[in-house]
């Protein structure tokens, strides 16, 4: 027989076995906004006076992060960058467009092609680059941009449990001990750059899917087509036949890194400030450790379409 709601006992709308509990929809919703504003506090992430920039891309994860961000009463706008991949990009501003009108919210919109005059597909053709290592480096740059232009405090963006716990999957398999000594779910503002937070790492996809559909949001179902295939999504793979063996893998694996794991990996004081002072891109004033940002790189690379160009290093 199925489980009842672990705090009324009433009918279930979910059964989330790695937690051993079954919902309903009441105490299903209060328990993904206590399990946001539980993150929040114990990273201290950000509080009631900070200006945030939720990156909405317009799935599932981005849509509910800002639903109950604003449920929690953060003051927050929202950003959408628009990648050129076709159908899925004009689907994912539309989506963002129509849940910010429908709330009055704000929506600021950068679109790579009509700003920056290149399109992730276009950025990557004829090279063997992987896309989504361009499309990662661009995201990033133009979040910390418009974070700066417009005074925010803190950018904040959807990555959920299955997400960073992929993420560590991989740089484990790897060794990957620079990005090790960074996978936290809040990074300072540092150096030029804004605070990074996600708010998200302790629900899963299935969570924030159920999310949306009580909350009524639409959000868009396809993923990216230039995903497909990816090392990442094979970790996720490996992840969710682990969980479904063993619930409760994920959150073990991650939230455990995170409290015995990281700091083996944490760089010392010391050595974070011999590191040497960034300067600013001479093309369009971002902290970089070049003379031109990647991301500068990477658009003039893609204007030339010449020869392909180092993505491997992440600033922040
Ligand atoms: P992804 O890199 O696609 O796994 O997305 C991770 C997070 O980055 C999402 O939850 C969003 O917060 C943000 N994001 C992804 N794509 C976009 C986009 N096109 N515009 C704004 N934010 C995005
Ligand atoms: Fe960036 Fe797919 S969303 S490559
Ligand atoms: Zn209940
Ligand atoms: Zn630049």
């Amino acid at each position: 027989m199925a489980r009842r709601c672990r705090v009324c006992k009433g009918a279930p709308v979910i059964d989330l076995r790695q937690h051993n509990a079954a919902f309903c929809e009441e105490h299903f919703l209060r328990f993904c906004r206590t399990q946001v504003s539980k993150t929040i506090e114990k990273h201290t992430m950000f509080d009631h006076d900070d200006r945030l920039l939720v990156a909405v891309s317009g799935g599932k994860d981005s849509l509910a992060l800002w639903d109950i961000l604003l449920e929690l009463g953060y003051n927050t706008e929202g950003l959408v960058i628009g990648l050129g991949i076709g159908d899925y990009s004009s689907q994912s501003t539309q989506t963002a467009r129509r849940f910010a009108r429908e709330r009055r919210l704000v929506l600021h919109e950068v679109d790579l092609e009509a700003e920056h005059g290149f399109t992730i597909p276009g950025a990557v053709a004829g090279s063997s680059r992987v896309p989504c290592s361009a499309c990662g480096l661009s995201k990033r740059h133009l979040f910390d941009r418009v974070a700066r232009e417009h005074g925010f405090d803190v950018v904040v963006t959807g990555h959920n449990l299955d997400d960073e716990a992929a993420v560590l999957f991989g740089n484990v398999l790897r060794w990957q001990t620079d990005y090790l000594a960074r996978q936290q779910p809040v990074l300072p503002a540092g150096d030029g750059f804004p605070r990074k937070a996600k708010p998200l790492v302790r629900l899963g996809e299935r969570e924030t899917a159920a999310w949306c559909v009580l909350r009524g949001i639409d959000y868009v179902l396809d993923e990216c087509p230039m995903a497909e295939g990816n090392n990442h999504l094979a970790f996720k793979d490996a992840l969710n036949a682990l969980e479904e063996r063993t619930p409760g893998t994920k959150q073990d694996f991650y939230l455990g890194f995170l409290r015995q794991g990281f700091e083996h990996f944490a760089p010392p004081d010391a050595e974070v400030s011999a590191r040497a002072a960034l300067a600013a891109c001479t093309s369009c004033g971002a902290p970089t450790a070049g003379e031109r940002c990647p991301f500068c790189r990477l658009r003039d690379n893609a204007a030339r379409e010449s020869t392909p160009i180092e993505l491997g290093r992440k600033d922040h």
